[in-house]
Protein backbone atom coordinates (compact mmCIF):
# COMPACT_ATOMS: atom_id res chain seq x y z
CA UNK A 1 0.00 0.00 0.00
CA UNK A 2 1.67 3.32 -0.88
CA UNK A 3 1.55 6.74 1.40
CA UNK A 4 -2.05 7.75 1.76
CA UNK A 5 -2.91 11.55 2.62
CA UNK A 6 -6.05 13.18 2.42
CA UNK A 7 -6.83 17.08 1.92
CA UNK A 8 -10.72 17.77 3.25
CA UNK A 9 -11.73 21.40 1.71
CA UNK A 10 -13.95 23.23 4.07
CA UNK A 11 -12.94 26.67 3.18
CA UNK A 12 -16.30 28.02 1.59
CA UNK A 13 -18.64 29.97 3.49
CA UNK A 14 -21.81 28.31 1.83
CA UNK A 15 -23.66 30.91 0.94
CA UNK A 16 -26.42 29.24 -0.58
CA UNK A 17 -27.32 27.59 3.03
CA UNK A 18 -28.04 31.70 3.73
CA UNK A 19 -26.73 31.25 7.62
CA UNK A 20 -24.38 32.56 10.01
CA UNK A 21 -22.90 29.19 10.35
CA UNK A 22 -20.13 28.16 8.05
CA UNK A 23 -21.44 25.70 5.87
CA UNK A 24 -19.62 22.74 7.17
CA UNK A 25 -20.16 23.49 11.03
CA UNK A 26 -24.18 22.47 10.21
CA UNK A 27 -25.13 19.47 11.31
CA UNK A 28 -26.42 16.17 10.00
CA UNK A 29 -27.90 14.07 12.75
CA UNK A 30 -26.22 15.98 15.75
CA UNK A 31 -22.41 15.78 14.13
CA UNK A 32 -20.93 18.92 11.67
CA UNK A 33 -20.53 18.14 8.06
CA UNK A 34 -17.21 18.52 8.63
CA UNK A 35 -16.80 15.46 11.31
CA UNK A 36 -18.65 13.27 9.49
CA UNK A 37 -16.03 13.43 6.53
CA UNK A 38 -13.24 12.84 8.78
CA UNK A 39 -14.89 10.20 10.15
CA UNK A 40 -15.01 8.45 6.42
CA UNK A 41 -11.34 8.33 6.39
CA UNK A 42 -10.25 8.04 10.11
CA UNK A 43 -9.69 4.41 9.97
CA UNK A 44 -8.44 3.96 6.48
CA UNK A 45 -4.50 4.69 7.79
CA UNK A 46 -4.10 8.22 6.29
CA UNK A 47 -0.22 9.66 7.07
CA UNK A 48 -1.68 12.97 7.18
CA UNK A 49 -4.63 14.68 6.70
CA UNK A 50 -4.91 18.37 6.13
CA UNK A 51 -8.30 20.21 6.07
CA UNK A 52 -7.92 23.84 4.04
CA UNK A 53 -10.27 26.57 6.08
CA UNK A 54 -11.33 29.86 5.18
CA UNK A 55 -14.43 31.24 5.95
CA UNK A 56 -14.90 30.94 9.61
CA UNK A 57 -11.32 29.35 10.04
CA UNK A 58 -10.95 29.71 13.84
CA UNK A 59 -14.62 27.73 14.67
CA UNK A 60 -13.47 25.28 12.24
CA UNK A 61 -10.26 24.19 13.82
CA UNK A 62 -11.76 24.21 16.96
CA UNK A 63 -14.78 21.69 16.00
CA UNK A 64 -11.62 19.32 14.52
CA UNK A 65 -9.44 19.56 16.76
CA UNK A 66 -6.44 17.57 16.80
CA UNK A 67 -7.97 15.24 14.08
CA UNK A 68 -6.33 17.14 11.25
CA UNK A 69 -3.46 19.90 9.74
CA UNK A 70 -4.85 22.91 8.65
CA UNK A 71 -3.98 25.21 5.66
CA UNK A 72 -5.20 28.79 5.19
CA UNK A 73 -7.11 30.15 2.21
CA UNK A 74 -7.56 33.46 2.72
CA UNK A 75 -9.87 34.25 -0.75
CA UNK A 76 -12.07 31.50 -1.61
CA UNK A 77 -10.71 31.14 -5.42
CA UNK A 78 -12.70 27.65 -6.29
CA UNK A 79 -11.84 24.12 -5.19
CA UNK A 80 -8.67 23.89 -7.19
CA UNK A 81 -7.19 26.94 -5.51
CA UNK A 82 -8.17 25.48 -2.09
CA UNK A 83 -5.98 22.30 -2.42
CA UNK A 84 -3.14 24.73 -3.54
CA UNK A 85 -3.37 25.61 -0.06
CA UNK A 86 -2.09 22.63 1.19
CA UNK A 87 1.32 22.76 -0.75
CA UNK A 88 3.63 23.03 2.08
CA UNK A 89 2.27 20.35 3.59
CA UNK A 90 2.28 17.70 0.83
CA UNK A 91 4.49 18.93 -1.97
CA UNK A 92 6.90 16.29 -3.02
CA UNK A 93 5.92 13.34 -0.76
CA UNK A 94 5.09 10.16 -2.88
CA UNK A 95 2.06 8.49 -2.12
CA UNK A 96 -1.97 9.04 -2.65
CA UNK A 97 -3.24 11.44 -2.44
CA UNK A 98 -7.64 11.90 -1.18
CA UNK A 99 -9.42 14.92 -1.67
CA UNK A 100 -12.84 15.42 0.04
CA UNK A 101 -15.20 18.18 0.01
CA UNK A 102 -16.52 19.22 3.53
CA UNK A 103 -19.99 19.11 2.73
CA UNK A 104 -20.40 15.88 1.33
CA UNK A 105 -21.64 14.22 5.16
CA UNK A 106 -23.10 10.97 3.59
CA UNK A 107 -20.14 9.19 2.31
CA UNK A 108 -18.93 6.11 3.94
CA UNK A 109 -15.68 4.62 4.76
CA UNK A 110 -16.29 1.48 2.87
CA UNK A 111 -16.96 3.43 -0.63
CA UNK A 112 -13.95 5.30 -0.11
CA UNK A 113 -11.69 2.81 0.98
CA UNK A 114 -12.79 0.59 -2.36
CA UNK A 115 -12.38 3.88 -4.26
CA UNK A 116 -8.64 3.62 -3.24
CA UNK A 117 -8.27 0.46 -3.83
CA UNK A 118 -9.25 0.83 -7.14
CA UNK A 119 -7.06 3.76 -7.85
CA UNK A 120 -4.28 2.00 -6.85
CA UNK A 121 -4.81 -1.31 -8.70
CA UNK A 122 -5.49 0.19 -11.90
CA UNK A 123 -1.93 2.53 -11.04
CA UNK A 124 -4.27 5.37 -12.29
CA UNK A 125 -2.68 8.93 -11.43
CA UNK A 126 -6.12 10.27 -10.95
CA UNK A 127 -10.12 8.48 -10.20
CA UNK A 128 -13.01 10.55 -9.25
CA UNK A 129 -15.97 9.14 -7.59
CA UNK A 130 -18.98 9.12 -9.83
CA UNK A 131 -22.68 8.42 -9.30
CA UNK A 132 -25.87 8.57 -11.08
CA UNK A 133 -28.34 11.43 -10.19
CA UNK A 134 -32.26 10.95 -10.71
CA UNK A 135 -31.84 14.82 -10.78
CA UNK A 136 -27.91 16.08 -11.55
CA UNK A 137 -29.08 19.73 -11.38
CA UNK A 138 -25.88 21.73 -9.89
CA UNK A 139 -23.76 19.07 -9.82
CA UNK A 140 -20.46 18.70 -12.32
CA UNK A 141 -21.36 15.91 -15.35
CA UNK A 142 -19.19 13.81 -16.26
CA UNK A 143 -18.22 13.94 -19.82
CA UNK A 144 -17.05 10.37 -21.52
CA UNK A 145 -15.24 10.42 -24.65
CA UNK A 146 -16.06 7.83 -27.59
CA UNK A 147 -14.38 5.43 -25.90
CA UNK A 148 -16.51 6.11 -22.48
CA UNK A 149 -13.25 6.96 -20.87
CA UNK A 150 -13.88 10.47 -18.92
CA UNK A 151 -13.06 13.51 -20.77
CA UNK A 152 -13.51 16.07 -18.58
CA UNK A 153 -16.20 17.24 -15.68
CA UNK A 154 -18.07 20.64 -16.72
CA UNK A 155 -20.11 22.46 -13.91
CA UNK A 156 -23.64 23.51 -14.87
CA UNK A 157 -23.16 26.72 -15.12
CA UNK A 158 -20.77 25.94 -18.10
CA UNK A 159 -22.47 23.32 -19.47
CA UNK A 160 -24.45 23.09 -23.08
CA UNK A 161 -27.96 21.72 -22.81
CA UNK A 162 -26.83 18.49 -24.24
CA UNK A 163 -24.33 18.23 -21.23
CA UNK A 164 -26.77 18.92 -18.93
CA UNK A 165 -28.50 15.99 -19.79
CA UNK A 166 -25.81 13.73 -18.50
CA UNK A 167 -26.67 12.30 -15.21
CA UNK A 168 -23.43 11.12 -14.23
CA UNK A 169 -21.99 13.18 -11.51
CA UNK A 170 -19.11 14.28 -9.71
CA UNK A 171 -19.07 13.55 -6.10
CA UNK A 172 -16.36 15.83 -5.26
CA UNK A 173 -14.35 12.83 -4.24
CA UNK A 174 -11.21 12.44 -5.75
CA UNK A 175 -7.92 10.43 -5.64
CA UNK A 176 -4.54 11.77 -7.22
CA UNK A 177 -0.89 10.85 -6.97
CA UNK A 178 0.14 13.12 -4.73
CA UNK A 179 3.57 14.40 -6.88
CA UNK A 180 1.24 14.85 -9.93
CA UNK A 181 -2.00 16.48 -8.19
CA UNK A 182 0.56 19.48 -6.92
CA UNK A 183 2.30 19.73 -10.58
CA UNK A 184 -1.11 20.04 -12.31
CA UNK A 185 -2.63 22.16 -9.96
CA UNK A 186 -0.36 25.24 -11.06
CA UNK A 187 -1.64 24.49 -14.50
CA UNK A 188 -5.60 25.01 -13.72
CA UNK A 189 -7.07 28.19 -15.18
CA UNK A 190 -10.40 30.50 -14.10
CA UNK A 191 -11.29 30.98 -17.84
CA UNK A 192 -14.97 29.62 -17.11
CA UNK A 193 -18.20 31.17 -16.12
CA UNK A 194 -17.53 31.16 -12.39
CA UNK A 195 -14.17 32.68 -13.10
CA UNK A 196 -13.23 29.85 -9.99
CA UNK A 197 -10.03 27.46 -10.48
CA UNK A 198 -11.82 23.79 -10.65
CA UNK A 199 -10.13 21.12 -8.88
CA UNK A 200 -12.39 18.82 -11.62
CA UNK A 201 -9.72 20.38 -14.33
CA UNK A 202 -7.18 18.98 -12.85
CA UNK A 203 -8.61 15.40 -14.16
CA UNK A 204 -8.29 16.92 -18.08
CA UNK A 205 -5.09 18.30 -17.96
CA UNK A 206 -3.46 14.94 -16.21
CA UNK A 207 -5.38 13.38 -19.22
CA UNK A 208 -3.82 15.67 -21.60
CA UNK A 209 -0.37 14.72 -20.10
CA UNK A 210 -1.33 10.87 -21.74
CA UNK A 211 -1.42 9.75 -17.92
CA UNK A 212 -3.84 7.32 -16.76
CA UNK A 213 -7.16 8.89 -15.06
CA UNK A 214 -10.12 6.28 -13.75
CA UNK A 215 -13.54 6.69 -12.48
CA UNK A 216 -14.90 4.81 -9.70
CA UNK A 217 -18.50 4.15 -9.99
CA UNK A 218 -20.46 4.47 -6.58
CA UNK A 219 -23.95 2.60 -6.59
CA UNK A 220 -25.80 4.97 -3.96
CA UNK A 221 -26.05 8.05 -5.24
CA UNK A 222 -26.99 9.57 -1.64
CA UNK A 223 -23.61 8.31 -0.64
CA UNK A 224 -22.34 11.59 -3.40
CA UNK A 225 -24.71 13.44 -2.17
CA UNK A 226 -23.68 17.60 -1.89
CA UNK A 227 -25.24 19.91 0.65
CA UNK A 228 -25.36 23.06 -0.95
CA UNK A 229 -28.77 24.29 1.19
CA UNK A 230 -31.15 23.84 4.21
CA UNK A 231 -33.37 21.64 1.23
CA UNK A 232 -30.01 19.20 1.38
CA UNK A 233 -28.89 19.60 4.68
CA UNK A 234 -32.65 18.13 5.33
CA UNK A 235 -32.27 15.33 3.26
CA UNK A 236 -29.23 14.26 4.24
CA UNK A 237 -30.35 14.18 8.18
CA UNK A 238 -33.11 11.98 6.43
CA UNK A 239 -31.16 9.82 4.94
CA UNK A 240 -28.39 9.55 7.63
CA UNK A 241 -31.09 9.08 10.32
CA UNK A 242 -32.03 6.33 8.40
CA UNK A 243 -28.78 4.55 8.43
CA UNK A 244 -28.45 5.13 12.20
CA UNK A 245 -31.72 3.64 12.47
CA UNK A 246 -31.69 0.77 10.48
CA UNK A 247 -28.27 -0.15 12.48
CA UNK A 248 -29.96 0.04 15.91
CA UNK A 249 -32.93 -2.08 14.31
CA UNK A 250 -30.24 -4.70 13.09
CA UNK A 251 -28.56 -5.16 16.43
CA UNK A 252 -31.99 -5.48 18.50
CA UNK A 253 -33.58 -2.12 19.39
CA UNK A 254 -37.31 -1.95 18.68
CA UNK A 255 -38.63 1.83 17.43
CA UNK A 256 -41.95 1.88 17.16
CA UNK A 257 -41.68 4.52 14.25
CA UNK A 258 -38.10 4.95 12.91
CA UNK A 259 -39.22 8.29 11.05
CA UNK A 260 -39.67 9.92 14.16
CA UNK A 261 -36.61 8.81 16.40
CA UNK A 262 -33.29 11.09 16.36
CA UNK A 263 -30.08 9.20 17.47
CA UNK A 264 -27.03 10.82 17.41
CA UNK A 265 -24.61 8.44 15.77
CA UNK A 266 -22.27 8.33 18.81
CA UNK A 267 -25.29 7.18 20.66
CA UNK A 268 -25.36 3.39 21.94
CA UNK A 269 -28.27 1.31 22.57
CA UNK A 270 -28.57 -1.94 23.86
CA UNK A 271 -31.14 -4.99 22.87
CA UNK A 272 -34.23 -5.45 23.50
CA UNK A 273 -34.67 -1.52 24.45
CA UNK A 274 -37.86 -0.32 22.80
CA UNK A 275 -37.92 3.72 21.42
CA UNK A 276 -41.49 5.45 21.06
CA UNK A 277 -42.20 8.02 18.88
CA UNK A 278 -40.67 11.32 18.92
CA UNK A 279 -37.66 10.40 21.42
CA UNK A 280 -34.18 12.60 20.73
CA UNK A 281 -30.73 10.80 21.76
CA UNK A 282 -28.20 13.12 21.51
CA UNK A 283 -24.30 12.90 22.15
CA UNK A 284 -22.45 10.40 23.13
CA UNK A 285 -25.68 8.83 25.22
CA UNK A 286 -25.46 5.03 26.26
CA UNK A 287 -28.93 2.95 26.67
CA UNK A 288 -28.70 -0.14 28.62
CA UNK A 289 -30.73 -3.30 28.03
CA UNK A 290 -34.49 -3.72 28.27
CA UNK A 291 -35.44 -0.38 28.62
CA UNK A 292 -38.68 1.63 27.79
CA UNK A 293 -37.94 5.17 26.34
CA UNK A 294 -41.38 6.48 25.94
CA UNK A 295 -42.69 9.71 23.56
CA UNK A 296 -41.40 12.86 23.53
CA UNK A 297 -38.49 11.99 25.62
CA UNK A 298 -34.69 14.05 25.22
CA UNK A 299 -31.57 12.36 26.48
CA UNK A 300 -28.06 14.50 25.97
CA UNK A 301 -25.08 12.83 27.32
CA UNK A 302 -26.89 10.34 28.83
CA UNK A 303 -26.13 6.69 30.95
CA UNK A 304 -29.16 5.29 31.40
CA UNK A 305 -28.98 1.73 32.50
CA UNK A 306 -31.13 -1.44 32.08
CA UNK A 307 -34.50 -1.89 32.41
CA UNK A 308 -35.09 1.69 33.11
CA UNK A 309 -38.01 3.40 32.17
CA UNK A 310 -38.78 7.31 31.14
CA UNK A 311 -41.51 9.03 30.25
CA UNK A 312 -41.58 12.55 28.63
CA UNK A 313 -38.68 13.46 30.27
CA UNK A 314 -35.29 15.36 29.76
CA UNK A 315 -32.41 14.17 30.68
CA UNK A 316 -28.63 15.45 30.47
CA UNK A 317 -25.77 15.10 31.27
CA UNK A 318 -26.55 12.51 33.99
CA UNK A 319 -26.52 8.85 34.95
CA UNK A 320 -29.48 6.72 35.92
CA UNK A 321 -29.10 3.45 37.49
CA UNK A 322 -30.84 -0.11 36.87
CA UNK A 323 -34.15 -0.46 36.68
CA UNK A 324 -35.24 3.54 37.16
CA UNK A 325 -38.70 4.80 36.09
CA UNK A 326 -38.34 8.86 35.27
CA UNK A 327 -41.62 10.47 34.58
CA UNK A 328 -43.47 11.75 33.16
CA UNK A 329 -42.15 15.62 32.76
CA UNK A 330 -38.98 14.73 34.75
CA UNK A 331 -35.84 17.04 34.01
CA UNK A 332 -32.41 15.66 35.40
CA UNK A 333 -29.44 17.81 34.55
CA UNK A 334 -25.94 18.48 35.37
CA UNK A 335 -24.56 15.33 36.45
CA UNK A 336 -27.49 13.87 38.78
CA UNK A 337 -26.21 10.28 39.71
CA UNK A 338 -29.22 7.91 40.57
CA UNK A 339 -28.22 4.32 41.88
CA UNK A 340 -30.74 1.31 41.19
CA UNK A 341 -34.53 1.24 41.28
CA UNK A 342 -34.73 5.12 41.89
CA UNK A 343 -38.56 6.93 41.55
CA UNK A 344 -38.49 10.39 39.88
CA UNK A 345 -41.82 10.91 39.01
CA UNK A 346 -44.14 14.18 37.59
CA UNK A 347 -42.75 17.58 37.54
CA UNK A 348 -39.98 17.09 39.74
CA UNK A 349 -36.45 19.15 38.43
CA UNK A 350 -32.92 16.96 39.58
CA UNK A 351 -29.59 19.30 39.26
CA UNK A 352 -26.27 17.71 40.33
CA UNK A 353 -28.23 15.70 42.39
CA UNK A 354 -27.27 11.63 43.67
CA UNK A 355 -29.73 9.33 44.56
CA UNK A 356 -29.09 6.10 46.35
CA UNK A 357 -31.10 2.50 45.73
CA UNK A 358 -35.09 2.99 45.52
CA UNK A 359 -34.93 6.28 47.01
CA UNK A 360 -38.40 8.16 45.38
CA UNK A 361 -39.32 11.55 44.54
CA UNK A 362 -42.38 10.92 43.36
CA UNK A 363 -43.98 14.49 42.53
CA UNK A 364 -43.22 18.02 42.11
CA UNK A 365 -39.68 18.59 43.63
CA UNK A 366 -36.77 20.70 42.96
CA UNK A 367 -33.65 18.95 44.31
CA UNK A 368 -30.26 20.85 43.27
CA UNK A 369 -26.77 20.07 44.67
CA UNK A 370 -28.62 17.49 47.02
CA UNK A 371 -27.90 13.89 48.09
CA UNK A 372 -30.47 11.46 49.19
CA UNK A 373 -29.81 7.87 50.46
CA UNK A 374 -31.00 5.11 50.20
CA UNK A 375 -34.64 4.34 50.54
CA UNK A 376 -35.19 7.53 51.64
CA UNK A 377 -38.82 9.13 50.48
CA UNK A 378 -39.07 12.72 49.19
CA UNK A 379 -42.24 14.02 49.65
CA UNK A 380 -44.47 15.76 47.03
CA UNK A 381 -43.59 19.58 46.64
CA UNK A 382 -40.01 19.14 48.33
CA UNK A 383 -37.40 22.08 47.87
CA UNK A 384 -33.84 22.23 48.61
CA UNK A 385 -33.67 25.62 49.33
CA UNK A 386 -29.92 25.56 47.32
CA UNK A 387 -28.89 28.93 46.92
CA UNK A 388 -28.72 32.39 48.00
CA UNK A 389 -28.68 34.73 45.31
CA UNK A 390 -24.55 34.15 45.29
CA UNK A 391 -23.62 30.74 46.27
CA UNK A 392 -24.93 26.91 45.68
CA UNK A 393 -24.77 24.96 49.18
CA UNK A 394 -25.43 21.20 49.53
CA UNK A 395 -28.56 19.01 51.07
CA UNK A 396 -27.45 15.38 52.56
CA UNK A 397 -30.10 13.55 53.24
CA UNK A 398 -29.18 10.04 54.60
CA UNK A 399 -30.77 6.14 54.24
CA UNK A 400 -34.29 5.84 55.22
CA UNK A 401 -35.76 8.72 55.93
CA UNK A 402 -39.05 10.19 55.20
CA UNK A 403 -39.34 13.60 54.15
CA UNK A 404 -42.93 15.10 54.33
CA UNK A 405 -44.56 16.87 51.80
CA UNK A 406 -43.68 21.04 51.00
CA UNK A 407 -40.60 21.04 53.32
CA UNK A 408 -38.09 23.25 52.50
CA UNK A 409 -34.81 22.05 52.60
CA UNK A 410 -32.62 25.58 53.06
CA UNK A 411 -29.23 24.54 52.51
CA UNK A 412 -26.33 24.18 53.70
CA UNK A 413 -28.14 20.93 55.43
CA UNK A 414 -27.73 17.01 56.74
CA UNK A 415 -30.43 15.40 57.57
CA UNK A 416 -29.49 11.70 59.42
CA UNK A 417 -30.74 7.86 58.14
CA UNK A 418 -34.42 7.32 59.98
CA UNK A 419 -35.39 10.60 60.11
CA UNK A 420 -38.71 12.18 59.56
CA UNK A 421 -39.45 15.89 58.46
CA UNK A 422 -43.28 16.80 59.32
CA UNK A 423 -45.09 17.77 56.12
CA UNK A 424 -44.96 21.81 55.65
CA UNK A 425 -41.23 22.05 58.04
CA UNK A 426 -39.34 24.44 57.10
CA UNK A 427 -35.68 22.83 57.71
CA UNK A 428 -33.29 25.48 58.64
CA UNK A 429 -30.84 23.43 61.03
CA UNK A 430 -29.05 19.51 60.80
CA UNK A 431 -31.22 16.40 61.91
CA UNK A 432 -29.52 13.84 63.90
CA UNK A 433 -30.47 10.02 63.23
CA UNK A 434 -33.90 8.81 63.86
CA UNK A 435 -35.41 12.37 64.62
CA UNK A 436 -38.43 13.92 63.69
CA UNK A 437 -38.33 17.42 62.92
CA UNK A 438 -41.37 19.52 62.68
CA UNK A 439 -41.67 23.25 62.32
CA UNK A 440 -45.10 24.62 61.46
CA UNK A 441 -47.73 26.66 63.20
CA UNK A 442 -50.15 24.90 65.69
CA UNK A 443 -53.61 24.80 64.24
CA UNK A 444 -56.32 25.55 66.10
CA UNK A 445 -60.16 24.30 65.46
CA UNK A 446 -62.69 27.30 66.43
CA UNK A 447 -65.94 25.26 66.33
CA UNK A 448 -69.04 26.97 64.22
CA UNK A 449 -66.79 29.96 63.27
CA UNK A 450 -66.85 29.24 59.48
CA UNK A 451 -70.13 30.07 59.36
CA UNK A 452 -69.93 33.77 61.35
CA UNK A 453 -67.21 34.40 58.18
CA UNK A 454 -69.32 37.06 56.12
CA UNK A 455 -68.66 35.15 53.17
CA UNK A 456 -69.76 31.96 54.82
CA UNK A 457 -66.09 30.28 53.76
CA UNK A 458 -62.73 32.08 53.93
C1 LIG B 1 -18.53 20.94 -6.45
C2 LIG B 1 -17.87 20.50 -7.77
C3 LIG B 1 -18.88 19.73 -8.60
C4 LIG B 1 -19.38 18.55 -7.81
C5 LIG B 1 -19.94 18.98 -6.46
C6 LIG B 1 -20.22 17.76 -5.61
C7 LIG B 1 -16.11 22.05 -8.39
C8 LIG B 1 -15.72 23.20 -9.24
N1 LIG B 1 -17.35 21.63 -8.47
O1 LIG B 1 -19.55 21.86 -6.75
O2 LIG B 1 -18.25 19.27 -9.80
O3 LIG B 1 -20.36 17.86 -8.56
O4 LIG B 1 -19.02 19.81 -5.75
O5 LIG B 1 -20.82 18.12 -4.40
O6 LIG B 1 -15.25 21.53 -7.70
N2 LIG B 1 -14.36 25.15 -1.13
C9 LIG B 1 -13.23 25.70 -0.60
N3 LIG B 1 -12.66 26.78 -1.20
C10 LIG B 1 -13.17 27.33 -2.34
C11 LIG B 1 -14.33 26.73 -2.88
C12 LIG B 1 -14.91 25.65 -2.25
O7 LIG B 1 -12.73 25.22 0.43
O8 LIG B 1 -12.59 28.28 -2.83
C13 LIG B 1 -14.97 23.98 -0.46
C14 LIG B 1 -16.34 24.30 0.11
O9 LIG B 1 -16.25 24.68 1.48
C15 LIG B 1 -17.08 22.97 -0.04
C16 LIG B 1 -16.37 22.29 -1.20
O10 LIG B 1 -15.16 22.96 -1.39
O11 LIG B 1 -16.94 22.15 1.10
C17 LIG B 1 -17.20 22.31 -2.50
O12 LIG B 1 -17.55 23.63 -2.84
P1 LIG B 1 -19.00 23.99 -3.35
O13 LIG B 1 -19.05 25.46 -3.56
O14 LIG B 1 -20.02 23.38 -2.49
O15 LIG B 1 -18.99 23.29 -4.78
P2 LIG B 1 -20.25 22.76 -5.60
O16 LIG B 1 -20.89 23.90 -6.28
O17 LIG B 1 -21.08 21.92 -4.74
MG1 LIG C 1 -21.12 21.64 -2.71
Amino acid sequence: MKNRYAVILAAGKGTRMKSKLYKVLHKVCDRTMVELVLDSISNLDMKEVVTVVGCGAEQVKSVIGDRSKFALQEQQLGTAHAVKMAKDELVGKKGTTIVIYGDTPLITSETVDSMLTHHENTNAKATVLTSFAENPFAYGRIVRDNGGKLLKIVEEKDATEEEKLIKEINSGIYCFDNELLFEMIEKVKNDNNQGEYYLPDVLSLIRQCGEKIETYLCSDFDETFGVNDRVALAYAEKVMRSRINTKHMLNGVTLVDPESTYIAPDAIIGCDTTIYPNVTIKSKTIIGEDCKIKPNTFLENAIIGNGVEIKNSTITNSKVGDYSVIGPYAHLRDNCELKEKVRIGNFVELKNSKYGNNAKTAHLSYLGDAEVGSNTNIGCGTITVNYDGKNKFQTKIGNDTFIGCNSNLIAPLEIGNGVVVAAGTTVTKNIEDDALAIARVKQENKQGYAKKLPSGRQ
